[in-house]
């Protein structure tokens, strides 16, 4: 990009100005016809007929008396919202940075250089930047986290050149400075610290060789000039969520991969099927296409469909190859939330964010037996996608080759279309799904969508008020959960309510006010990054608007909560730097200790001067308690 202005959008914000969802159409019409038919959001009707919200009945939050139950439960007291450019915890905790973007991995790589940012060359020895979802993987009494890299701040990266991408050094710098990290970290006298020189250190960047596997593997439309098998590929794109499978490898989705792609030539034409991931000709972000003719889709147009995938790592091994996991479809993939059914088989939860985009799950066919092979078990199996009834039913609808008229690769390549033609549920921008480990739930954060009501999904899906996504214009987000029958997540059938309606209740008193489980005290807006603990207590961070205005008033720095899934409420347990998103989560193996990320700081963070730093925080109790 020319223009400063657009380095260091957000990617949300970057895609939709690239690539504008349709404008006003018949359906608008519809749509708005409807919802004043209805009295849209005068108070209960906006919660449907049947959508049951969580929640009611609560403790107010605010009383001293509630205050004392909260901090029992939780086992701190909530604290307020922050504005600044640091990072806050609740007393009786401290927090410190376990390792920011350009933190060398190996002892033979330089220090981080504030006036450069570092070279391509280090970078590749190096954290990545804007650190997202992450695991912790126990190997042999060994830690070693596993954490992604989503994206780039061309600004802060390349400051040498503010922002712009100017030569292929350039270009593979930012290629270095994203995908995933692999490092082992050990507890010292100052809490724990990233182990230079670890054998399981490892930087897996956009151009790592890895291996397609799944239907779509080996098909005509994976085929490139330099894979004439389809079946081998360079790189992992926007790696977003992440998850951890019942064997013990780390799993990273590809997000918002179709920004990587365009062409030297303004104007060309591609093929019709990009239009619904928003794959476009022209410059790109990061102007890859200058440097690398893969990512040119006039010259490799099969490139883009080798990207939208769920990639498998094994942190135990640095010399293993990552797997694209084809059958687990191609979309925006948020994260991958697994989990057993009781025969065995393996569920795996994901979002496809996007306004008016889908829920999934995979169920494979295989059953996991621990020190069984594992290497096939993402392989085979049945894709579902969510369909959401208003009276708080709910059905998951097989993407089979009877139902979508689609080949097996097709349905893995162009998932998006295959779940259209199956009338699936427009969603508010899927973000993590969480599975609670103590009941047969799953809760996924619908992060916002202010296309609700208003616009159609790029294939042209209508997105009406209702069900799970029942505001108009939804700038606050909301979390839904759904109960699968017979207490097995590999159920056609499902019941679901809303477990929080984020709202401003000091701005609003309609449906944005929130959920009753949404106070002055604990309020926020977009949901996004969600974990349960061992424990059974659901942590919430947020990506969302922290002007601390307007409908936005009083609720601060993006933040993390936890809430409690058995009476709804919620306690704001850290808030981060002002311009951040709070994003990834995980423990220490004796879940004495929490590791946070924080992605893109507005300003100097963590230290007081110098670039802003994507990091990854150390989170304790003083007494040294557990803390999940
Ligand atoms: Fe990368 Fe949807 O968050
Ligand atoms: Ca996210
Ligand atoms: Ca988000
Ligand atoms: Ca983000």
């Amino acid at each position: 990009m020319k223009d400063a202005d657009h380095r260091n959008l957000s990617w949300d914000e970057w895609d939709e100005m690239r690539s504008p969802r349709p404008k006003v159409t018949d359906f608008d019409v519809v749509v708005e016809k409807a919802l004043s038919r209805r009295g849209f959001l005068s108070g209960v009707l906006a919660f449907g007929s049947g959508a049951a919200v969580m929640g009611t009945g609560l403790l107010s939050g605010t009383s001293a008396e509630a205050q004392s139950a909260t901090m029992r439960r939780f086992g701190f007291t909530p604290i307020d919202i922050q504005t600044d450019l640091s990072v806050h915890v609740p007393e009786g905790y401290s927090w410190n940075v376990l390792t920011s973007w350009g933190e060398p991995l190996f002892s033979d790589t330089p220090e981080f250089d504030h006036a450069t940012g570092g070279t391509a060359e280090s970078q590749a020895r190096a954290v990545g930047e804007n650190t997202d979802g992450m695991e912790l993987f126990n190997v042999g009494g060994r830690e070693v986290i596993a954490v992604n890299h989503e994206y780039a701040n061309p600004e802060t990266n390349l400051p040498l050149t503010t922002g712009e991408v100017l030569s292929a050094e350039d270009a593979l710098k930012l290629k270095n400075a994203q995908g995933v990290a692999v490092f082992e970290v050990a507890r010292g006298d100052n809490g724990y610290a990233v182990v230079k020189d670890s054998p399981f250190n490892r930087r897996i960047t956009h151009d790592t060789p890895m291996r397609l596997e799944g239907p779509a593997a080996g098909h005509d439309l994976l085929k490139t000039s330099a894979d004439p098998e389809g079946r081998t590929v360079l790189g992992t794109l926007n790696n977003c969520g992440a998850g951890k499978t019942p064997w013990g490898t780390y799993l990273t989705c590809e997000e918002n991969f179709n920004g990587y792609f365009g062409s030297l030539e303004e104007g060309a034409d591609v093929p019709a099927e990009f239009g619904r991931y928003g794959i476009l000709s022209g410059p790109s972000r990061y102007a890859y296409e200058k440097f690398d003719a893969r990512f040119d889709v006039t010259k490799e147009p099969n490139e883009p469909n080798r990207f939208g995938y769920i990639v498998e790592i094994d942190p135990a091994d640095p010399e293993s190859t990552p797997i694209k996991r084809t059958a687990l479809g191609r979309f925006k993939h948020e994260n991958a939330a697994c989990t057993l059914t009781p025969d065995g088989r393996v569920v795996v939860y994901m979002g496809d964010d996007e306004r008016g985009e889908f829920l999934y799950k995979f169920v494979s066919n295989g059953v996991y037996q621990a020190g069984g092979d594992t290497s096939g078990l993402l392989n085979e199996g049945t894709l579902y996608v969510a369909k959401f009834y208003e009276e708080g039913r709910g059905e998951w609808l097989a993407l089979t080759e009877d139902a979508t008229g689609m080949s097996a690769a097709e349905i893995a390549i162009f998932t998006r279309q295959a779940a259209s033609k199956l009338g699936a549920t427009t969603m508010d921008r899927p973000e993590w799904v969480a599975v609670n480990p103590h009941a047969c739930q799953a809760y996924c954060a619908l992060t916002n969508n202010k296309n609700r009501g208003i616009k159609p999904n790029a294939g042209g899906d209508a997105t009406p008020a209702e069900g799970p996504n029942p505001r108009e214009a939804n700038e606050y987000g909301q979390i839904v959960r759904w109960f699968p029958e017979n207490e097995d997540h590999a159920a056609i059938d499902f019941v679901w309510d809303l477990y929080v309606m984020a709202g401003n209740p000091d701005v609003h008193s309609d449906a944005y006010a929130g959920s009753p489980n949404v106070t002055s005290g604990n309020m926020f807006n977009s949901p996004d990054g969600m974990m349960f603990d061992s424990r059974g207590l659901l942590w919430i961070q947020t990506d969302g608007d922290d002007s601390n205005e307007g409908d936005f008033a009083g609720q601060g720095n993006n933040q993390m909560l936890v809430g409690d899934p058995v009476t709804g409420e919620i306690a704001r347990f850290l808030t981060g730097p002002n311009g951040s998103e709070v994003t990834g989560l995980t423990w220490s193996s004796d879940k004495r200790t929490m590791f946070v990320g924080i992605q893109h700081p507005g300003g100097s963070f963590p230290s007081q001067t110098g670039l802003p730093r994507s990091s990854i925080v150390a989170v304790w109790r003083n007494d040294g308690a557990m803390i999940g």
